[in-house]
């Protein structure tokens, strides 16, 4: 089968000039600044994206030269550190000024592109070249740390922003009924088999079946208002809702609410991408592992496995499972808020074309569902050659598997077997729940 290279390409240039766009929303005042404690700066992720395409696909892959060895080193990997002091130790690192930084990033794009479209990509005696694997973990981590900028770029202050064009602020929406529909008991597939998907990353490997017992679970996400009721019933005040380490994280961290919300003169705001808005009622509450437990056991519930997730979205009563919780039809944007269609969450039940087959709303889209599955290698697990420490370094019982896309997960990325995954007490994700019970 001969390597079909424009779509790569296309995707390629489709993503630089995203990541570009991006990075224009940022002052650059803002640059050098960690919006989120536990990450690398701004200027880190301009840097490491090319960095990492060429480490991987030119020097790995290809065994070809790359552009500037000590940049290399430099942006090769972020970090996912437990503690800020953990990580201001990697402040040790000076990062190089903007004209640097910009002419690696202009360099390397040439030499990646130019590998793209005319170096031996595909291979099938190269582990990291069978099936154009390194082409495709370049993309796909492009897409990925597209998404890592956004909800980085959420953090910053207003004014360190530059707003795209005229507000288009989500609207609220209505109170919808809250339905519960039970799923029956059935087989879930988990995983893929790599002659069926273009590419998966080492985790999604390989397919198996798990039996799924009869749940029910909530049609659609936990909103603002359903959260606020916890908050105001005094939740976060309240040990028996909380797991130990979750207690431990709210009271060393005197946190009180979510973090995407602020109490001003008795009012709650939410802190959207370019402005604080008044709380959206009908929005998906945006929450960590932690707060969605807790949330779930004060309503005597609790949250779903990764396989009742898979028996949720994608079993169906009469067609056996789908591809999406829609069917077949490949995702678009009448099936969810993803593909940065919009920065922010929109009222949950907004895309009822991407309803699942049992009537549950928004499993894909409009933020990540947290589950209660540690992440752990599924059976047969290879780290993937072009990036074994992708998935392997995680294994460690300390992060939990998310499930779907938010509003800022590209549209690529949108497949049955990805797996996202982070830990309990990282509040700054695009990522929602539901209950289970
Ligand atoms: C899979 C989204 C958890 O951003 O930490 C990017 C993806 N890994 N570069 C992350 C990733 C290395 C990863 N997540
Ligand atoms: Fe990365």
């Amino acid at each position: 089968m001969t390597l079909e290279r424009k779509p790569l390409l296309e995707w390629f240039d489709r993503n630089r000039q995203r990541t570009r766009e991006i990075l224009t929303l940022v002052d650059k005042s803002a640059w050098y600044e960690r919006p989120i404690p536990l990450r690398n700066p701004i200027v880190f992720y301009e840097g490491h994206i090319p960095a990492f395409s060429v480490n991987t696909l030119v020097k790995g892959a290809l065994r070809r030269p790359g552009v500037d060895e000590h940049l290399e080193v430099l942006f090769a990997r972020g970090i996912d550190p437990e503690t800020v002091s953990a990580a201001d130790q990697s402040q040790a690192a000076l990062w190089p000024d903007p004209d640097q930084v910009q002419n690696y990033v202009r360099s390397a794009d040439q030499l990646v592109r130019d590998c793209l479209a005319s170096s031996e990509i595909e291979d099938a005696n190269d582990p990291m070249r069978i099936r154009a694997l390194s082409a495709f973990t370049i993309l796909e981590h492009e897409a990925m740390h597209q998404e890592t900028l956004l909800y980085m770029l959420h953090r910053l202050p207003h004014d360190a922003k530059h707003r795209p064009g005229p507000a288009a602020l989500n609207p609220e929406g209505k109170r919808r009924d809250r339905g519960i529909p039970t799923i029956p008991a059935g087989t879930a597939t988990l995983g893929a088999r790599p002659e069926d998907i273009a590419f998966g990353w080492d985790n999604e490997f390989q397919q198996h079946q798990v039996e799924v017992q009869e749940f029910e679970l909530d049609a659609f996400n936990v909103t603002n208002d359903d959260f606020l009721r916890f908050v105001e019933s005094g939740g976060y005040a309240q040990r028996r809702w909380w797991s130990d380490q979750g207690w431990e994280w709210i009271t060393t961290n005197g946190i009180e609410y979510p973090s995407f919300w602020r109490s001003e003169g008795g009012r709650w705001l939410w802190r959207g991408m370019f402005d604080w808005i008044p709380l959206h009622e009908s929005w998906p509450v945006f929450v960590s592992h932690f707060e969605a437990q807790a949330y779930a056991r004060w309503k005597g519930r609790r949250l779903m496995t990764e396989a009742e997730f898979h028996r949720a979205a994608y079993g169906s009563p009469s067609d056996g499972e789908r591809s999406h919780p829609w069917g077949e039809d490949p995702a678009s944007f009448q099936h969810g808020n993803f593909g940065f269609q919009h920065f922010d969450p929109c009222p949950v039940g907004s895309y009822p074309e991407g309803r699942s087959a049992w009537g549950v709303y928004d499993l894909v889209g409009n933020g990540w569902e947290w589950t209660s599955t540690v992440f752990a290698p599924f059976d047969g697990f290879e780290p993937m050659a072009c990036y074994p420490q992708y998935s392997a370094d995680f294994f460690d019982g300390k992060h939990y598997v998310l499930k779907g896309a938010s509003q800022a997960t590209a549209l690529p990325l949108i497949r049955r077997s990805l797996r996202n995954w982070f830990r309990p007490n990282y509040p700054y994700v695009y990522a929602t729940f539901r209950c289970a019970g």
